[in-house]
């Protein structure tokens, strides 16, 4: 079963912090985070919830598809910072849109909206199921260490959201799932609560991040996901219009098309004003490159993602 994408939706905090904003406070500098990550200003929210930002994201993505709420039978979300565990992220939405279809999150961090899509897929492969509603969406700022400099610079808050229909003219190759479990280089730990029998660890709930390891995993990620997918589906690099990845560091993106042997022309970059805001960030970005009429329908895409886990995926869609 395959399906296309209907239309796109985004939303992003007003606020926006620019590197000098944390200089003021933080051991870093403008020069440092342009240079290192390319990130010149992040938006950062000062009342949205994880939750909100999904509403907000999700009605854009409605309006885009030029469908209603009511349309929608299911309802697909992730965050890693969401402000409750329960009700999830999508349980929230569904009851801002005023619908009753069901509702359920995942959890493949920065890589969950491949496997939101990939899951959509099996849905829609299921029968009964004729549009649904999948987001990322994520309040960063509430679980980076804010004194910690080698992570703060690096994130931002935003959800992003597409409306997917069963079958039509666009087509969904399924997706290359990876994960090599293990804490070690990523890891985003939960409060211990204040169990008198607790004996074990208690890790601040910040998160932690080995960059130089994750660099790494991430460009051979990149890579290896997205010659295998574009393979499996038939094709070559030459026949993809667009590369979408996960927006976690311009230089991890610049390694990638080089040793990929693709023009960074063809890799959507959209870290600059956005930070990385994990399972948001490629729908964020994609419906950045869809409003603007850069990405058209018929192109062929690859999304491609990585993070905590460690996971990685990638996909090709036709748009
Ligand atoms: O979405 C999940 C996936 N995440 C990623 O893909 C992130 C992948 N990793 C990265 O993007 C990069 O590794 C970072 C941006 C996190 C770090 O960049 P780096 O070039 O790997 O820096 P580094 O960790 O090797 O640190 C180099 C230096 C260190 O100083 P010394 O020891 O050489 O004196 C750090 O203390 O840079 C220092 N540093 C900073 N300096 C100014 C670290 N953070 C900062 C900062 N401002 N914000």
């Amino acid at each position: 079963m395959s399906f296309s994408v209907l239309g796109t939706g985004s939303y992003l905090p007003p606020r926006v912090v620019t590197n000098d904003d944390l200089s003021a406070f933080l051991d870093t500098s403008d020069e440092w985070i342009t240079q290192r990550v390319g990130i010149r200003s992040r938006h950062v929210s000062a009342t949205e919830t994880a939750a909100d930002m999904a509403l907000r994201a999700a009605e854009a993505a409605l309006a885009n598809s030029g469908i209603t709420a009511g349309e929608i039978d299911l309802i697909l979300a992730a965050s890693v910072s969401a402000e409750t565990v329960s009700p999830s992220v999508s349980c929230l939405v569904q009851r801002g849109l005023g619908v009753s279809c069901p509702a359920f999150d995942l959890n493949a961090a920065c890589s969950a909206f491949l496997f939101l899509l990939d899951t959509a897929d099996a849905f829609f492969a299921r029968g009964g199921v004729n549009r649904i509603l999948v987001i990322g969406a994520e309040r960063m700022s509430r679980i980076v260490d804010w004194t910690d400099r080698s992570t703060a610079v690096i994130f931002g808050d935003g959800a992003g959201a597409m409306v997917l229909a069963r079958g039509g003219e666009g087509e969904y190759h399924p997706a290359q799932l990876n994960v090599t479990g293990g804490d070690e280089v990523i890891r985003i730990p939960q409060n211990h609560g204040n169990s008198p029998f607790w004996e074990g660890d208690d890790s601040r709930p910040y998160i932690f991040m080995d960059g130089q390891n994750t660099f790494k995993f991430a460009v051979n990620a990149i890579c290896h996901d997205v010659k295998t997918v574009v393979a499996e589906a038939g094709l070559t690099l030459d026949d993809i219009d667009w590369i979408i990845p996960h927006q976690a560091n311009i230089r991890i993106l610049d390694f990638a098309a080089r040793r990929l042997g693709v023009p960074m022309e063809k890799i959507a970059t959209g870290i600059e004003t956005t930070g990385n805001t994990s399972s948001a960030s490629i729908p964020i970005i994609t419906d950045a490159l869809w409003r603007s009429g850069r990405l058209l329908r018929g192109q062929t895409v690859v999304l491609t993602a990585f993070g905590g886990g460690l996971a990685s995926a990638a996909c090709v869609l036709k748009w």
